[in-house]
């Protein structure tokens, strides 16, 4: 077993917030075993690209400043996507990359795009990875939480809260379109913490009229506004995609549906005005959580613990309160986590009076 004494770190896909707590951390241990630590700039751009892009992280880098504390990256990151045939390319300029810097090993924070993507490079240039997971979707597989998630929902509430009060100046039905790409678990959790009154998922089958009915069955008890939080990722009564709109490797990109149900909503009930919110990026730029803070830090410690007890090819997950390794062949077969239907978090909102779609008993 080679010993280690170099590590590089990087962050790829959407920013979050907690990923400078995860880097911070990651850094502080890895001084323990007296290891350097490269900070790759910009994902993985920073070893494919030439010259390379990095710098050296010490404990200075983050002690008495604010970077832990505060959301981005401090190293950038990527979220373009990578194209299959030119992944191969990328792979070898990746090794590359890694032989020049001497490093022995990669610390990768990444989604579940990422932990595929980045472990097929590592894979083919044969160098050890321990992946981080990190994405406000909460959709990487195998870990109950993944940091940034709890961050996001914060943003999501505080926006439903603010929101919750102009509704109720102005007697409006208030659509909040929040992120979560293919997963709902942003959207369902934030609105159960919001107390919305509708919120749509990707993976729950809904009808405009199951939206109408509940509209007015507010109305009905005499309340003059409500709040329906839907995720980008939901497409039309009839299953079309919104957006038109397509990223840099031709894959679409949501966005839109919360202009689409106030228009389909319009048609059918003129009960109540809508206006619609498109959250977007500020989802991925509050302050980090306490419970983020403590993942991240919880997370960055044992990843660098995995590489120095010889472990690769792994990813760290939270389980209750433990940490659990899985292996990244396990992570990237799972694809990615949706929301169950079951879940907590569905049943609470329905418990609660939500209209959160068509759900089979
Ligand atoms: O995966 C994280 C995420 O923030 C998604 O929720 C969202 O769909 C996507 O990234 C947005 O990506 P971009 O940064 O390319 O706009």
């Amino acid at each position: 077993m080679t010993e280690i004494k170099k590590i590089g770190i990087l962050t790829s896909g959407g920013d979050c917030a907690g990923l400078n707590a995860v880097i911070s951390s990651v850094v502080s241990s890895a001084a323990k075993f007296g290891w350097e630590v490269y900070g790759i700039h910009n994902g993985t751009d920073g070893l494919t690209e030439s010259p390379l892009s990095y710098e050296v992280l010490t404990e200075n880098n983050f002690a008495d400043t604010p970077w832990p504390r505060i959301a981005g990256s401090y190293l950038g990151s990527l979220n373009k996507g990578v194209k299959m045939e030119s992944q191969k390319v990328v792979s070898e300029r990746f090794g590359k990359g890694v032989a020049e810097l001497g490093l022995d090993a990669v610390v990768v924070v990444g989604g579940d795009g990422s932990m595929n993507i980045v472990s097929n490079y590592c894979h083919n240039a044969g160098v050890k990875m321990v992946g981080i997971p990190k994405t406000i979707d909460n959709d990487t597989p195998l870990t109950q939480y993944s940091v940034g998630f709890n961050s996001a929902c914060e943003v999501c509430v505080e926006a439903i809260d603010a929101l919750w009060k102009t509704a109720r100046s102005h007697q409006r039905a208030l659509i909040l379109e929040v992120m979560g790409r293919d997963a709902g678990h942003l959207a369902m959790h934030s609105a159960v913490a919001g107390f919305a009154d509708v919120c749509l998922v990707p993976e729950i089958p809904y009808t405009i009229d199951g939206i109408v009915n509940k509209l007015k069955s507010i109305k009905a008890r005499g309340r003059n506004h409500a709040i329906i939080v839907v995720s980008e990722g939901v497409r039309t009564e009839t299953g079309e995609m919104v957006s038109n709109t397509t990223n840099l490797i031709g894959e679409k990109i949501n966005g839109g549906i919360g202009e689409y149900l106030s228009a389909a909503l319009n048609a059918k009930y003129s009960g109540f005005q809508t206006r619609v919110t498109k959250l977007g990026h500020v989802q991925r730029a509050g302050d980090p959580t306490a419970f983020d803070r403590a993942l991240a830090c919880a997370f960055g410690a044992r990843a660098v613990e995995l590489l120095k007890e010889g472990h690769t090819d792994v990813m760290v997950a939270l389980e209750g309160d433990q940490i659990q390794t899985y292996s990244l062949s396990d992570v990237v077969a799972c694809g990615t986590t949706k929301l169950d239907a079951n879940s907590v978090y569905v049943r609470a909102a329905v418990e609660m009076g939500m209209y959160v779609g068509e759900i089979r008993k």
